[in-house]
């Protein structure tokens, strides 16, 4: 099985140049309105947002910021297949503007955005990411009624063009060996998630925090929950290539767009680490669905089905064509790279212990 992918330097607010239904998934997170690292961003894309803000007008600031979203919601919107999903990862906003103190809640603007576009808007996920700064806590501190609740959380929101997607019968069969494990279906269809794990292909920390990118799990986990291996998965704000390099380990292809050339070429450069976060992905997913049959045939729990595939035991029938393919070769191409998937080689799987 081969995979594409594609950085292209661009503007997420004009995706023309992609087809009409060419998507099946969008995992992305936009630059935040009203959060102060994003400021220079929006006034590039609207002068009448960089006027607002200048003039301490917050209201109309914010209302100018999301026009700019709003413009590649109805993109992705255009690009999604029937069926196809919508992921956006968004915090709000608390800032102090012309003295006052307030909440600009993005994750509302846009989910309006999306139901406006005609959008299914689904449940979603509050990504809880804890803060150690020790002035946290914001406004009069022990004295009532003047002090803010710490804002710890961003929203992943999950959007679906129309209804559940129509499937072909290579499309059922791809499905099946698309698969999750029983137990991961439970941890990650959870509407908190405080669990997201670093990898061996995080960026440093430095990166991370001037690029806003998010960790490469968080795209990693949407893409095994909505998308079928070979599907294409597009981010039309790819920063530094989270997006592609988690789906280019999913065995998934996609298609990034960024402005900022540095982060294109970054982005594309990362694509290289796809080989062994596929690998360590396959490897843990393996070595932890082992643990949990041992534990429950320990515990004198049935695993009442088996995957010929993996050659282990399984809790429900939906698992048992469940495949791990992964990248086994890359090659470079001009905006991006190629990726042949297959089974991860065999020492990786003998390494693991199962009882
Ligand atoms: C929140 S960051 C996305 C980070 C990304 N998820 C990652 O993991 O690296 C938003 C990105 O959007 C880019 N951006 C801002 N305005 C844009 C526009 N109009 N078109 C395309 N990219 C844009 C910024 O340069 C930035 O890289």
């Amino acid at each position: 099985m081969r995979t594409e992918h594609r950085i292209l330097r661009g503007d997420a607010r004009d995706l023309s140049a992609l087809p009409d239904g060419s998507v099946h998934l969008v995992v992305t997170s936009p630059p935040y309105p009203l959060v102060a690292m994003w400021d220079g961003a929006f006034g590039q894309m609207s002068p009448a947002a960089a006027a607002a803000l200048g003039a301490e007008d917050a209201a109309t600031a914010f209302e100018a910021m999301h026009q700019q979203l709003d413009a590649v919601w109805a993109h992705c919107q255009r690009l999604l297949v029937d069926g196809g999903f919508l992921c956006v990862n968004i915090g709000d906003a608390a800032r102090t503007v012309g003295g006052r103190f307030a909440l600009w809640p993005n994750h509302a603007r846009i989910l309006t955005a999306a139901l406006r576009l005609g959008l299914t808007v689904l449940p979603d996920v509050l990504w809880r990411k804890p803060s150690n700064a020790p002035n946290k806590f914001m406004g009069s501190g022990m004295l009532p009624a003047g002090a803010y609740v710490t804002y710890e959380h961003e929203y992943v929101l999950i959007l679906r063009k129309g209804g559940p997607r129509e499937m072909s019968a290579a499309d059922r069969e791809r499905r099946q060996r698309s698969a999750m494990f029983w137990e991961e279906r439970n941890a990650w269809f959870s509407d908190l998630w405080s669990d997201l794990k670093g990898t061996r292909q995080e960026l440093d920390r430095g990166t991370r925090e001037r690029s806003g990118a998010f960790p490469v799990e968080l795209p990693w986990r949407l893409i095994q929950m909505y998308s079928l291996y070979e599907d294409v998965v597009l981010d039309p704000f790819a920063g530094t290539g989270s997006t592609a390099l988690a789906a280019a380990a999913s065995g998934r292809s996609s298609v990034g767009v960024e402005q900022d050339p540095a982060l294109v070429a970054l982005a594309r450069q990362r694509l290289a680490q796809a080989p062994s976060l596929g690998r360590e992905r396959a490897e843990d997913r393996l070595y932890a669905h082992r643990e949990l049959i041992s534990a429950r045939l320990r515990a004198g729990k049935e695993a009442a089905h088996h995957n010929a595939v993996l050659d282990v035991p399984v809790i429900t029938s939906q698992e048992c064509q469940l495949t791990l393919l992964v990248p086994r070769a890359l090659s470079w191409t001009e905006e991006g790279a190629t990726v042949e998937h297959g089974p991860p080689p065999p020492p990786a799987q003998a390494a693991l212990p199962f009882a």
